[in-house]
């Protein structure tokens, strides 16, 4: 495809797995084959392709109540700066019109310089946060299991919509677990190269921060966790613990305000599913 060449949309299937692996991989991105499989599956994830090279991509995930999440918009590195990205959104943002979708997306500082030309809205701000050695001993006692119910209900509290499909599939996958502890709960899972915490769901940022320390110091490191900005206390409180801030997402939403949340999370089940 050259750079002069119109930009040829296709639709993806589960059998683009692998390829669209090798994108969020050369960008550094943490998610595994299990996520792309996820989006293809359950979501309408359209693509670009030079010949049988798979070069760009960007994902749909329709949600319940008129939401969708938009992820995996990725261009690899001789294709950028051709409105490819541009075009790939757009085709998503097209075809949530069509469904009458609010869409949401949570932005790299690269990516929100795409989206919002497009018209995409800022709303709140996350942190992308790693540890790669937990501080102090290690935990003697895990901390209890918790319900995939219990865990939909209060995500749905805090996104004002129900998640329970991408719950049950990310609780359903080898190496997850739900937590919970004193009022907080979690699901941990794995990445491609950390295990992932979140989303974390509690009353208060100490009970959070508990259950975190508690799930770090009962399994290897390295983590990753995508925290809510204005959650200063529990954001201090991992700093504190070691973590480090890695980089900032935006959270941006393309479409009228659906369900407000009725209590913020502490941290989010990551940028790609919101
Ligand atoms: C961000 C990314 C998807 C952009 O893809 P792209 O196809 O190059 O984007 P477009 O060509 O549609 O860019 C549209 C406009 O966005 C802006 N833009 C895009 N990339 C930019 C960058 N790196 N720096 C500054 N502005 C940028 C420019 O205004 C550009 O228009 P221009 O080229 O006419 O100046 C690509 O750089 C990428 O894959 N990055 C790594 C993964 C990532 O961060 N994805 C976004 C996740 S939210």
């Amino acid at each position: 495809m050259a750079g002069t060449e119109p930009i040829d949309v296709v639709e993806l299937g589960v059998g683009d797995a692998q390829a669209a692996l090798v994108l969020s991989t050369e960008a550094g991105w943490n998610q595994n084959e299990a996520d792309w499989r996820f989006f293809l599956a359950q979501g309408i994830v359209f693509g670009v392709r030079d010949g049988e090279r798979l070069v760009a991509t960007a994902a749909l995930l329709p949600y319940s109540a008129g939401n969708a999440w938009i992820s995996m918009v990725l261009v690899t590195a001789d294709f950028r700066r051709r409105g490819i990205a541009t075009t790939l959104v757009d085709t998503c943002l097209n075809l949530a019109k069509r469904r009458g979708l609010t869409s949401w997306l949570d932005a790299t500082p690269a990516g929100a310089t795409v989206y919002g030309p497009l018209g995409f809205m800022p709303t709140l701000q996350l942190r992308r946060l790693r540890l790669e050695k937990p501080q102090g001993t290690k935990a003697t006692q895990q901390p209890s299991a918790g319900s995939p119910d219990a865990l939909a209900t209060r995500d749905s509290r805090a996104m004002g919509f129900d998640r329970s499909t991408l719950l049950s599939e990310f609780a359903a996958r080898p190496g997850s677990r739900i937590v919970s502890g004193d009022r907080a709960m979690a699901l941990v899972r794995d990445g491609r190269t950390a295990r992932h915490i979140g989303p974390v769901l509690a009353d208060r940022a100490d009970q959070a921060l508990k259950l975190v320390e508690a799930v770090v110091g009962s399994e290897t490191a390295p983590w990753l966790i995508d925290a809510v900005f204005s959650q200063d206390e529990f954001l201090d409180g991992l700093v504190r613990a070691g973590w480090s801030i890695e980089r900032p997402f935006q959270r941006m939403r393309f479409g009228p305000a659906t369900a407000s949340p009725a209590q913020l999370p502490f941290a989010v089940a990551g940028p790609e599913f919101g």
